[in-house]
């Protein structure tokens, strides 16, 4: 409720004012917890809320393309990770998108699932419909009011825009207590017409205000005087959000100074994917509340952040986006020390260059978890362990994989476990072509040759191929065998975990038809899982293409 200062009573508690170390004054006095003495350890008054958007916005980047069976292993792992909602989908824009919100609707407990919806009543009433069986949902309507949108995309007048937000909000209002309104590309509306369409949301139902920064336009300061002022001349029961995309490189500095000036829910994605430059990184937002807490004092999340990199390595695995290396809180840089000074320093105590602790976000190393003597009992029961629930013909598979792993690498760890079987669930859910065998030659006298043979539904297909190396006539192959006519977009080549029996973890991009695909592929040897990731990519651009041709709205299309 607010005060008559125009504050929510949950957001009207004044901030204890910034508290820096003087000079000389330790940041972090030693014996303090973890995550120093600025840690934010939950017994703070007010819940920050965790939206995450990773499969609605995230989903929404080039090249990501998600199955509804991908979609709900992600959304069972965001319940793991503990996030307060998540926004499934837009329901409206296809078939497939109604199906996997209902789907996540139904079955994933725990946090609120939300759907998006453009004004129209009849999108309204879609989101509604894939949403009710929920325990708990929310519809989240958009438009857009900055003078961009309305008179190139819209092609409405303002007072038309603001018609279609109380129609909009008051038909979701008919079947939800829970609304969120956006306006959209907000940072760069007029702030008199941005209170009118606030107002008016707020007067239809709205419980929830986001702000998006739908192009990453804005700057933290000005961002934060943005909700500040919000919060001061929107009268009404609501609490506000940020949406900040991340253009300028600033959408998680954004985002933290809209908590500081009194939004209680920030809308992020797991490693910040999202259109372009994606979206406010959630383990990014999160760990900067719980290390500066001192920063940060009014506010706490509920994220089990021990689940932060396993949900990092499955959402970068299935939109095959990798983590970039030095990705802050979950790339594989993020712990490692190359400068002997800091080597020393970290060995001497782990607090001299680090300020988190690596198991505080699920990071403490891999530990050997089986060996070439293990058997399927022991294997499955590592995987569940792991939180991997694999049954079937693809936990047949996954076991052959890994028996053929463990005679070619003495040791083998929980990312490489994590990464062969969920390479063989991925292939189970996409349907599609599997690789029974490849054979290769080559050297450095004259052209590489390679034969694979691929099966799909019961039925075998083959196919030989030179090329330039032992991995392009891998490709090639592939391509001749699935009749599959794609430019290759992007090849980047990394390793699960050291050593020279490492398993190679390749990602490939393919484009074809103006669509752009991803595919992963994991061997420790490199032309196989080249060849893996090849055919992954192709099973994903199959998929894409039946996909499109049933999509009737883009995520992109805002007009009435
Ligand atoms: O960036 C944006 O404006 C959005 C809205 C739909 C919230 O994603
Ligand atoms: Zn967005």
């Amino acid at each position: 409720m607010n005060d008559d200062t125009g504050n929510t009573s949950e957001q009207g508690r004044e901030q204890a004012p910034t508290v820096r170390p003087g000079p000389g004054a330790p940041l972090y006095a030693a014996g303090d917890t973890d995550a120093g003495a600025g840690a934010n350890n939950g017994d703070a008054t007010e819940k920050l809320v965790i939206f995450d958007t990773t499969l609605r916005d995230g989903e929404q980047a080039p090249g990501i393309s998600l199955d509804p069976p991908e979609k709900m292993e992600i959304a069972e792992q965001l319940a793991r990770l503990g996030v307060d909602y998540i926004e499934a989908g837009f329901p409206v824009s296809s078939q497939g998108d109604f199906d996997s919100v209902r789907a996540i609707a139904r079955s994933v407990h725990g946090p609120v699932i939300c759907g998006l919806s453009r004004t129209h009543v009849s999108d309204v009433d879609r989101c509604y419909e894939a949403l009710r069986d929920a325990d708990m949902a929310r519809i989240h309507v958009f438009i857009s009011t900055s003078p961009e949108h309305m008179e190139y995309m819209l092609k409405m007048s303002p007072e038309q825009v603001l018609r279609e937000v109380h129609t909009g909000v008051a038909r979701a209002k008919e079947h939800l207590e829970d609304i969120e309104f956006s306006p959209q590309d907000a940072t760069r509306t007029s702030v008199d017409f941005l209170f009118e369409v606030l107002n008016e949301a707020v007067l239809q139902g709205a419980t929830t205000l986001n702000i998006p920064d739908t192009v990453g336009y804005g700057i933290p300061w000005d961002f934060g005087q943005l909700i500040s002022l919000i919060r001061r001349e929107i009268p009404g029961d609501y609490i506000i959000s940020t949406h900040c995309h991340n253009d300028l490189g600033l959408a998680t500095a954004n985002s933290l100074a809209g908590v500081q000036s009194g939004a209680r829910q920030v809308e992020v994605c797991i490693n910040g994917i999202g259109e372009r430059a994606g979206n406010a990184a959630l383990e990014e937002v999160v760990m900067a509340v719980n290390i500066r807490g001192d920063q940060f004092p009014a506010v706490s999340t509920s994220i089990n952040t021990e689940e932060l990199a396993r949900t990092s390595r499955l959402v970068s695995r299935l939109t095959g986006y990798p983590v970039q290396y030095n990705k802050a809180v979950v790339g594989r840089n993020a712990f490692a020390h190359e400068a002997g000074i800091h080597q020393h320093g970290v060995l001497s105590d782990r607090r001299t260059y680090e300020i988190i602790d690596a198991a505080t976000v699920g990071l403490q190393g891999s530990q050997i978890v089986l060996g070439k003597h293990s058997g399927r009992h022991a294997f499955t029961a590592s995987l569940e362990k792991m939180g991997i629930h694999a049954h079937g013909d693809v936990l047949d598979q996954a076991f052959r994989r890994f028996k053929d792993l463990a005679d070619r690498k003495v040791e083998i760890t929980e990312a490489d476990l994590e990464a062969i079987v969920a390479e063989e669930i991925g292939m189970g859910v996409v349907e599609g072509y599997v690789l029974e065998s490849l054979e290769v030659s080559g050297g450095t006298e004259g052209a590489a040759r390679a034969k694979v043979v691929l099966s799909r539904a019961g039925s075998r297909v083959d196919a030989t191929a030179e090329g330039n190396g032992m991995i392009d006539a891998a490709c090639k192959a592939i391509g001749l065998a699935t009749s599959t006519d794609a430019e290759l977009a992007g090849f980047n080549v990394s390793s699960v975990t050291g050593g020279i029996d490492a398993l190679g973890d390749v990602v490939i991009q393919l484009i074809s038809d103006g669509i752009k695909v991803s595919g992963k592929g994991v061997s420790t040897d490199v032309v196989e899982a080249s060849a893996r990731a090849y055919l992954a990519a192709v099973n994903r651009l199959i998929r894409a293409k039946e996909r499109n041709r049933e999509q009737l709205v883009r995520p992109g299309d805002t007009g009435p």
